[in-house]
């Protein structure tokens, strides 16, 4: 005999509340147990299908199924809740007890190493070339004195270049140096000749166009031996323009003027950016349609430097030049327009 309808609702809801909390504790995820619920509880769970055999129930039955099947709904989602935040729990320890994440691990993405500055390219490529046809390299101050940046190197005391409006003066009437020259006192008031130094490094003007910065870089070179003559200076400047720029660039001397040489001369080379495959050049804007390139000064040391000095001018002569290092990137690298060395736009430095 089969038993009443009541009776076996009230069973299978009573099997159903025995089940439902190790059902719940064999979740181990959020997920799972949302789905254990919904298998119980929702439209298409256990208990409504128990409920839908309510219509063959005895009407007077159906009070208690509902009072009953209300405590389990209630029982179901209490459990269910309390489940979920032992899972939530659980998981937040794991992690906490996970080895933690390792901050230092290189990132996946290979990330664009960066590289020196063109300026620090061409100043270290300079100094390279220059220590190989036997130079050493000589340090100094940017904050110099005005004897060893002006007076010592024959500047008369009123020369423009010492005025307040070219040079960067202190208050206690030192100098940022405006050239790289200073370091010529320096190495011949400490050194016995013969030597021959070059002395890369930062020189400072009141010039700001767009062809000057205030803050520029020039490498000085200079030698002092007995029998030292221009042939040596010319020699030394044709092998530099032909291990900076390449074999074959052609440089030349045009008198000038600084008060720190006899004679004196301005050096160019040849235009590379209008330069033919036979070497000859057509002229263009960059070198002013002339097909050269000024690069840097040079002379013969003057004797009054060598007396300033403490150097017997009778017994010891030398050459000494000094180049612009932004202008001599400007020629080797083609660039068109000296002010793009110091905007540090990273489409422009990434092209070094
Ligand atoms: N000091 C000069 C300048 O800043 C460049 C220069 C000229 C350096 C002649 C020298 C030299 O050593 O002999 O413009």
């Amino acid at each position: 005999m089969s038993m009443p309808v009541h009776t076996a609702i009230e069973s299978a809801i009573a099997a159903l509340r025995a089940t439902f909390g190790s059902r719940f504790e064999g979740a181990d995820t959020e997920q799972s147990l949302r789905d254990e619920k919904a298998k119980i509880l929702g439209k298409k769970g256990e208990l409504t299908a128990i409920l839908k055999q309510m219509g063959a129930a005895p009407p007077e039955t159906r009070r208690v199924i509902g009072e009953l099947a209300n405590v389990l709904k209630g029982e179901v989602e209490a459990a269910f809740e309390q489940r979920l935040a032992a899972i939530g729990r659980r998981e937040r320890e794991a992690e906490l007890n996970a080895t933690p994440f390792d901050l230092t691990l290189p990132g996946r993405a290979l990330a664009r190493a960066g590289h020196a500055h063109p300026i620090s390219i061409a100043r270290d490529e300079i100094v390279e070339v220059l220590e190989s046809l036997g130079f050493a390299v000589h340090d100094g101050p940017e904050v110099e004195l005005e004897e060893n940046n002006f007076t010592k190197l024959g500047f008369p005391p009123d020369h423009p270049a010492t005025d307040m409006q070219d040079s960067f003066w202190t208050t206690d009437g030192t100098v940022l140096r405006t050239h790289t020259s200073n370091i010529q006192v320096r190495a011949m008031t400490t050194h016995k000749p013969p030597f021959g130094f070059i002395a890369p490094g930062v020189v400072y003007r009141r010039d700001d166009d767009a062809t000057h910065s205030p803050m520029f870089h020039q490498v000085e070179c200079f030698l002092v031996d007995e029998h030292v003559t221009l042939s040596h200076l010319k020699g030394v400047l044709a092998e530099f323009a032909d291990r900076f720029f390449g074999a074959g660039t052609p440089i030349r001397l045009r008198p000038s003027y600084f008060p720190f040489v006899e004679p004196g001369a301005e050096v160019d080379v040849g235009c590379p950016f209008c330069r033919r495959a036979d070497g000859s050049r057509t002229g263009c804007g960059v070198c002013k349609r002339t097909g050269w390139i000024e690069i840097l000064g040079c002379g013969m040391i003057h004797p009054v430097v060598f007396e300033h000095c403490g150097i017997d001018p009778e017994r010891w002569t030398g050459f000494a030049f000094g180049m612009g290092v932004e202008r001599v990137a400007v020629v080797r690298y083609g660039i068109p327009d000296m002010r793009l060395l110091f905007e540090n736009d990273p489409r422009f430095l990434a092209q070094f």
